[in-house]
Parts: C-alpha cells; sequence; structure tokens
C-alpha cells in the first residue's frame, strides 16, 4: 500500500480509488477476506445482495441481531424522522420522550419485576455494565466485601475487560493480559457423549450448576457478588442449558445472596420464542443484559434489566446527588430509542416471537434432515437458532467452516456464521417456511458436498 507522505495528509480529501486496506476488521481474518471479499451493499427483508446485486439468504439475522428483517420501513421511518426531530440529547442529568417510552416498553415485557431498564450502545458495554451494577449493588446492601465475579466456561460477553474476564472462549483471551481480578468459571454445559442431536434442551446436564456449590465452597459466598450466564450460550457454537439448569443456579444463587444476570445479546427479542429467554426457561434472574434486537440491529444499542430490589437499593440518599456513577454519552441516544421503540412495535403487531415459537418444530425437523451428511458430527436445535459441528480438518482447526461460509456466500447464496469449525445458523423471525427449507434443502446439502 502506498502511503500519501505526512505533510501531504491534510490534502488528501480528493477520492481516492476504493482500497480495501485501511479498514482493520475485528474477527475477521483480513488478508483472507480481503483477496475474496464478502461485500454486501443492501438488504430487505430476509435478503443481503452482494455489489452485484445478487440475492443472498439471510440465515443469520446479520450477527443474530436483525430480529424483525431488514429494512423494515416502521423502523426505518422512525430513525429517519428521530433524526431530523431530534440527533442527540443527553441523559445525563436530561432526558427526551423516546428512552422512557423504551424503558417502559421493555419493563412490560420482561419477565417478574425487571422493572428498570438502563442503556448502552451494545452488547459488550451491557455485559460490563451489568457485572459493575451487581458490585456496586453489594456494595450498597453493606456486602461490600461481595467482590467475586463468576462466568462460566465457553461463555461470550462481548470483549470489553470485563466481559472477556467472566468469558470463557481462550481466543478472545489470551492475547489480553491478567483481565480484572477475582473471577473464576463454571463448567461450560457440552458434553457430545450425554448429548449429541438434542432438540431443545439436553436431558443430561442439570447437575453441572452444582458446580456453583463447589465454588462457594472454595471461596466462600461472602465474597462472590454475581454470576453471569447466556441462558443458551450462542456464539461459542450454540449450547442450550440442560433442563433444569438454569433453575439450579438460581437457586443456589438465592441460597447464597448471589445476583444472577442473564446474558440475553442474542436471546431476547424472540430468539427462543419469546420476549426473553428467561420466560422460556422460567427464572426471573436478577438482571437482563440485552442489544442486537432491541432495535432489529438498525441501530447501535444495548442494556440492563434490573429488578426492583435492585434499583431500589440505590435510591436512597439526597435526592439530588447521582446514584449510579455510570453511564455512556450515548445511554439512550434518541435515534437508537426511536428505532427501538419502532421495533417493539413490529415485534407486537406481528406476533414475531409466537411466529419463532411456531416455527420451532419445523426449523428443527429442516436441521436434524442433515444428520447423517458425512461431515456434520453434531446438531443442536432450540428456538430458531440451529448448530451443527463440522468435522474439523486435521491440524487446521476452523478451515472447513471457514471454507463453508466462503462456498455458502459466493455459490449458494446464503449466509452462515461460524465459530470455530461449528455453523451457527439464526435467521430473522420473518423467515418462511419455504426460506427454512430453502436453507436446509437446497443450499445447505451443496455447501457440506463442496467441503467434504
Ligand atoms: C451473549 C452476548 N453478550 C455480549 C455480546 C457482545 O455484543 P456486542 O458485539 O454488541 O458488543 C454478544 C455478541 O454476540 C453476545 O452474544
Amino acid at each position: 500500500m502506498n502511503k500519501p507522505q505526512i505533510h501531504a495528509r491534510s490534502t488528501a480529501w480528493e477520492p481516492s480509488p476504493n482500497n480495501l486496506e485501511p479498514f482493520w476488521m475485528g474477527f475477521t481474518p483480513n488478508r483472507a477476506f480481503k483477496q475474496r471479499p464478502r461485500m454486501i451493499s443492501r438488504a430487505k427483508d430476509m435478503h443481503y445482495y452482494d455489489m452485484s446485486g445478487r440475492a443472498v439468504l439471510d440465515g443469520t439475522a446479520g450477527l443474530w441481531c436483525s430480529n424483525a428483517g431488514h429494512c423494515r420501513e416502521p423502523i426505518v421511518e422512525a430513525i429517519q424522522k428521530s433524526a431530523a426531530e431530534l440527533d442527540f440529547a443527553p441523559t445525563f442529568q436530561f432526558g427526551h420522550p423516546k428512552v422512557f417510552e423504551l424503558a417502559s416498553r421493555l419493563s412490560t415485557m420482561a419477565p417478574g419485576d425487571l422493572n428498570y431498564a438502563f442503556f448502552c450502545n451494545s452488547g459488550s458495554e451491557a455485559a460490563d455494565s451489568a457485572l459493575k451494577i451487581a458490585l456496586a449493588y453489594q456494595r450498597t446492601i453493606g456486602q461490600g466485601g461481595r467482590t467475586r465475579l463468576i462466568g462460566r466456561e465457553r461463555g461470550y460477553h462481548g470483549v470489553n475487560f470485563g466481559g472477556i474476564s467472566v468469558g470463557g472462549m481462550v481466543a478472545n483471551r489470551k492475547m489480553f493480559g491478567a483481565m480484572i481480578a477475582g473471577v473464576d468459571h463454571l463448567p461450560h454445559t457440552y458434553n457430545r457423549k450425554e448429548q449429541a442431536y438434542s432438540r431443545g434442551e439436553p436431558e443430561w446436564g442439570a447437575h453441572l450448576a452444582d458446580e456453583l456449590e463447589r465454588l462457594v465452597i472454595l471461596h466462600d459466598a461472602s465474597t462472590i457478588a454475581a454470576v453471569i450466564v447466556e441462558p443458551m450460550a450462542g456464539s461459542t457454537g450454540v449450547l442450550p442449558p440442560p433442563k433444569g439448569y438454569l433453575k439450579r443456579l438460581r437457586e443456589i444463587c438465592d441460597k447464597h445472596g448471589i445476583l444472577l444476570i442473564f446474558d440475553e445479546v442474542i436471546t431476547a427479542f424472540g430468539r427462543l420464542g419469546h420476549a426473553f429467554a428467561a420466560e422460556r426457561f422460567g427464572v426471573v434472574p436478577d438482571m437482563i443484559t440485552f442489544a442486537k434486537g432491541v432495535t432489529s440491529g438498525a441501530v447501535p444499542m444495548g442494556g440492563v434489566l434490573c429488578r426492583q430490589h435492585i434499583y431500589d437499593a440505590f435510591m436512597n440518599g439526597p435526592e439530588h446527588v447521582i446514584e449510579l456513577f455510570h453511564g455512556y454519552t450515548y445511554t439512550g441516544h434518541p435515534i437508537a430509542a426511536a428505532a427501538g421503540v419502532a421495533t417493539m412495535d413490529v415485534y407486537r403487531d406481528e406476533k414475531l416471537f409466537d411466529r419463532a415459537r411456531k416455527l420451532e418444530n419445523m426449523w428443527a425437523d429442516a436441521a436434524f434432515t442433515l444428520k447423517g451428511q458425512p461431515m456434520i458430527e453434531d446438531i443442536r436445535t432450540i428456538g430458531l437458532v440451529a448448530g451443527m459441528d463440522l468435522k474439523p480438518i486435521e491440524g487446521k482447526p476452523g478451515l472447513r467452516a471457514y471454507r463453508a461460509m466462503e462456498t455458502a456466500f459466493h455459490d449458494h447464496g446464503l449466509m452462515i456464521r461460524i465459530s470455530g469449525d461449528t455453523i451457527a445458523l439464526s435467521p430473522p423471525l420473518i423467515v418462511s417456511e419455504n426460506q427454512i427449507d430453502e436453507m436446509f434443502s437446497a443450499k445447505l446439502p451443496k455447501v457440506l458436498a463442496s467441503i467434504a
């Protein structure tokens, strides 16, 4: 790449030829991508379109976020209106109507007394916000010794320091130093021998929640502030929770005064057929983190839903004094809040969570037609999610799935997501039965044949 001289930079405003080099892409092999880019220029409903206008079926709701489908008119209009009416207003010491409206909507949709919404701009910020609120809560109620945070192996809670500390995906952790202190991990819940080809929650594995008792014995409950888990681990390759596991975690947390945080950045807003996975699994955590689907991916937004007792604990002291020293410039950004309200309208008006629930069986049947394909080692489904483990190429972990993603996009017009050698599918909730069929009967068998 020819770089302009430093002194020439100030005049370098002229259009330059397209150059893929300067964008350092995250979570992407830059050199491979830039040799054979997968460029997307437009999206509508269930499809992306590449630069030539070729349609690509969205098997992943973008990045687990476009649950209402792409460029939906009511959401687009709300964004346009907000951009013209109120581009920005602070939510420190000031407010604007849409953010209160969205908080009210979410608090009504959330189970139990998860009545309060804190907002941020991403899932990573949501995870770190929840961890900070947990620590501050414990201190506020006179339990300041509770500083330890418990995550889980194979967990993903975004990329900020709190999130990678409690997270359990080694590649996301190993390059980044010592992380935050005082963290421990539960074991992950996947065991292929016991659970292979499970539909929904696997029968085996509830006892793994008892590992929390072991950590309590090791560290003493008086040092533990919170446990954070994804109700269904998504980014690590789709691990639905074993039957009864989350209830056990709840019971153990209650017994020891430990807060339970569900990271629902992927599972909220219909992915598992309910507004929140907490509802599906009949467990009310103390906090729920969300992002992605809150705006159907159209504008960055994340947040934390908190139970009444958490909010109440902070509402003391002189009334003019700030209660929580945490927040972001773009907390509850007006355009994101407007997109969020419009997105909740679409979910409600089109009954998209019910739709996901109704499609779940058909989706699982379709996914399981791939059982027996020579490259497939396991399939897991729940809600409108499917994880498929591919046989790794010896000595080259991840390469088989990378090839699958490339050929799916370039040759078969399908967007899939990969994690290691696992394919993860999670289409927008507007997906039709025909499109599910197209995915599993027409496109994926060809993809699998070409990577064999
Ligand atoms: C469970 C979970 N938490 C947090 C995040 C991070 O979200 P973001 O990429 O918006 O920071 C993700 C992203 O996939 C996620 O799946």
